[in-house]
C-alpha cells in the first residue's frame, strides 16, 4: 500500500479521502532534520505552508510521486527541484478564495472602526467614545491591485457596500473589470487617490516591494492599505515609517516578509495598525475545500490517473505529449511573446495552423499558448489544466482557425491578439532539426530563433537605422547574438529582432525609442 505523510495540520476530511488508497501518517511540527530522515519512505506528500519542501527534502523523497499544497501559494516548495526529478505538484487555486477575500473586508472594516483596539480598551475597563472615532466606507474609493479571484470577490462586495472601486492589473481587460465593477486604471491613479488600497497579486520580481517608500508618499494622508496577498510585496520598513510619520492613515497586514513574524518595528505602532498571523484562508469551510481539493488530487495520482491541479506537470495523455511536444514548446513561447507585444492585455486571441499542423488537434496547442500568454500574470498558478479556464474566466475571446493553403513551413502556427481596436501578431514554425523559429513580427517576415533576451524595434525602413541601435548596445556594454530586420517593402515600415547576452534597462529602451526612424521598441523576455 502506498505511503502518504502530512506534515502540517489539514481538514480532517482530506485524511478520510487519503485512506482510501494509502496507508496515511498526520506527523505535523516535524523538524527538518527528522522530515530528511524519513521522508524516504514516503510516497506522497502534503503540506499547507509550514513545511519548507526544499530541494535537499524532495532529493530525498527517492519515492515520492506527488507533492500536494493545501492552498494557493506554493512558495514553500521548490517546484523547479521537484520538475527536474518528475514529481507532481498540484494545489487549490480556487479552495480559499472567499476565506481571503472576506478577510480582507473584516480587516478593511475593522481599520476603518478600530474594531481591535476598542475591544482591548474596554478588557481594560475603560469606556472611550471619542478615542475610537472612524469612517466610513461608504462612498469611498477602494483601490484593488491585482484583480483575479480574490481581488474580484472583493470588488463585487466592495461595491454593494457603496464604494467606488478602482482596479490596477495590467493582464485584465477594461470590459473584464467592469463586470465586477471596477474601473480598470494605472498604478499611479490608485496609489494618488484611493482611500482604501487592497493588494491581491502573486508575489514575483515584478511585484516584490511595489509598495514602497516613493509609492507611499504618493498615497493621501487618509489613505489606508490592507495586504492580505503575499508578504514582502510591501515593503514593511518604508510601510513603519509612513504610518510613524503619518504619512498614510493606517495598514492591516495579514501576510510579511518573513513568517512567523519575529522582530518588527510594526508592533511598536499603534490604533493605525492591526496584524493578524497569515489567517486569510483560516475559515472551516476554505480548509476542508483545500484538503478535499488536494487530498482528491493525490489519492488520483496515487491510482495513475492524471491530476487537475498540477502546478508543474501537462495533464495531456503521454501520446499526445509525444507527438507534439517540440510544437507545444513553440507555442508556449509564441503565446508569451504575443503576450508582450500587447503589454499583456489581451481581449481576443486568434490562433491559426497550417501546413502540416492542419492535421492535428489545435487543443493543446492554444492549451501552450494560453500558458505562455498568461504565466506572466498568474505564474505557476497557471498550467496545462487550467489555461483554458483561466483564459475564459479573464474574458479572453479565443478564435481557432486552421489554413491548409500557407506552406511557407512544413508546419506554423500564427497568433494575432486585439485589444481595443490595436492588432499585434507574430508567427513560428520548427526547422528540420525541431530547431523553434519566430518567422514573423506584425506581418513582416523574419528568421529568429527565440532567446532569453530580445529587442524588437518597429522602425521605418532607412539606411543608418541598424547601425546606431547596434553602436547603442555596444556602447552600454550589451552583446548581440544575432539580428534581423524583416519589411514589406523598401524604405517602408520594418522591424528589427535583436537577440541580446544581456537584459536592457527601461531606460535604455526609452533611449532607443529616441533614435530617428524608430517608431516603438520592446524588449521580449522568455
Ligand atoms: P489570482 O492569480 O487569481 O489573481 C492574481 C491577479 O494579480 C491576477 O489577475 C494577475 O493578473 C494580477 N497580477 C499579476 N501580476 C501583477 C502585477 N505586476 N500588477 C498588477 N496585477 C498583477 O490569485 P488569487 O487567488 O486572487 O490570490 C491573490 C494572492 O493572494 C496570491 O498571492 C495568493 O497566494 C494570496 N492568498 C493569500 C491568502 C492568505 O491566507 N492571506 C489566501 C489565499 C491566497
Ligand atoms: C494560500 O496561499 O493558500 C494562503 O496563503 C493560505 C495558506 O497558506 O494556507
Amino acid at each position: 500500500m502506498a505511503r502518504v505523510l502530512v506534515s502540517d495540520p489539514i481538514d480532517p476530511a482530506g485524511v478520510e479521502i487519503l485512506q482510501q488508497v494509502a496507508h496515511v501518517d498526520v506527523l505535523t511540527g516535524l523538524a527538518p532534520p527528522k522530515l530528511l530522515e524519513i521522508i524516504g519512505q514516503y510516497d506522497a506528500l502534503m503540506v499547507r505552508s509550514e513545511t519548507k519542501v526544499t530541494s535537499p527534502v524532495i532529493e530525498a523523497g527517492v519515492n515520492l510521486k506527488i507533492i500536494g499544497r493545501a492552498g494557493v501559494g506554493v512558495d514553500n516548495i521548490d517546484v523547479p527541484t521537484a520538475t527536474r526529478r518528475g514529481i507532481v505538484v498540484v494545489n487549490s487555486p480556487g479552495g480559499n478564495t472567499i476565506a481571503a477575500a472576506e478577510h480582507t473586508l473584516a480587516l478593511m472594516m475593522a481599520l476603518a472602526r478600530h474594531i481591535p483596539q476598542a475591544d482591548q480598551s474596554i478588557r481594560r475597563a475603560e469606556w472611550n467614545r471619542a478615542r475610537f472615532l472612524g469612517v466610513e466606507l461608504y462612498q469611498k474609493t477602494l483601490g484593488i491591485l491585482g484583480l483575479g479571484k480574490i481581488g474580484s470577490h472583493v470588488a463585487k462586495v466592495a461595491r454593494a457596500l457603496g464604494m467606488q472601486v478602482l482596479a490596477y492589473d495590467p493582464y485584465i481587460s477594461a470590459e473584464r473589470a467592469s463586470q465586477w465593477g471596477a474601473q480598470l486604471v494605472d498604478l499611479d491613479t490608485v496609489i494618488r487617490t484611493a482611500d482604501f488600497i487592497t493588494l491581491h497579486l502573486p508575489k514575483t520580481p515584478e511585484t516584490t516591494r511595489l509598495i514602497n517608500r516613493e509609492t507611499l508618499l504618493q498615497m493621501k494622508p487618509t489613505t489606508r492599505i490592507i495586504n492580505c496577498s503575499r508578504g514582502g510585496i510591501i515593503d514593511e520598513e518604508a510601510l513603519y515609517e509612513a504610518l510613524k510619520h503619518k504619512q498614510i492613515a493606517g495598514a492591516a497586514l495579514d501576510v510579511f516578509a518573513q513568517e512567523p513574524l519575529k522582530e518588527s518595528s510594526l508592533r511598536e505602532l499603534g490604533m493605525e495598525v492591526i496584524l493578524t498571523p497569515h489567517l486569510g484562508a483560516s475559515t472551516e469551510e476554505a480548509q476542508a475545500n483545500v484538503a478535499i481539493d488536494v487530498a482528491e488530487q493525490i489519492r488520483d495520482v496515487l491510482l495513475g490517473l492524471p491530476a487537475k491541479s498540477a502546478v508543474n506537470i501537462p495533464g495531456l495523455s503521454p501520446d499526445v505529449l509525444q507527438q507534439l511536444k517540440p510544437y507545444l514548446e513553440l507555442a508556449e513561447i509564441l503565446g508569451a511573446l504575443v503576450g508582450q507585444l500587447a503589454r499583456g492585455r489581451v481581449d481576443t486571441l486568434e490562433i491559426r495552423l497550417q501546413g502540416v499542423l492542419v492535421e492535428k488537434d489545435i487543443k493543446p496547442l492554444l492549451i501552450a499558448v494560453l500558458k505562455g500568454l498568461l504565466t506572466p500574470a498568474l505564474q505557476e498558478r497557471v498550467n496545462y489544466v487550467n489555461a483554458l479556464i483561466e483564459a475564459r474566466e479573464r474574458g479572453i475571446h479565443v478564435i481557432e482557425t486552421k489554413d491548409s493553403t500557407g506552406q511557407d513551413y512544413m508546419g506554423s502556427l500564427h497568433l494575432e491578439a486585439r485589444t481595443g481596436g490595436i492588432e499585434h501578431s507574430i508567427s513560428g514554425a520548427l526547422l528540420g532539426e525541431g530547431e523553434a523559429r519566430i518567422t514573423a513580427i506584425n506581418g513582416m517576415p523574419i528568421n529568429v530563433a527565440p532567446s532569453k533576451w530580445m529587442l524588437l524595434t518597429h522602425h521605418r525602413d532607412m539606411p543608418g537605422i541598424i547601425g546606431r541601435v547596434g553602436s547603442f548596445l555596444g556602447h552600454h556594454n550589451v552583446n548581440i547574438a544575432g539580428m534581423q530586420v524583416g519589411r514589406q517593402v523598401v524604405r517602408g515600415e520594418a522591424v528589427m529582432m535583436v537577440s541580446l547576452d544581456d537584459p536592457l534597462s527601461d531606460e535604455m529602451l526609452k533611449e532607443i525609442c529616441t533614435i530617428p526612424g524608430i517608431r516603438d521598441a520592446y524588449v521580449l523576455t522568455l
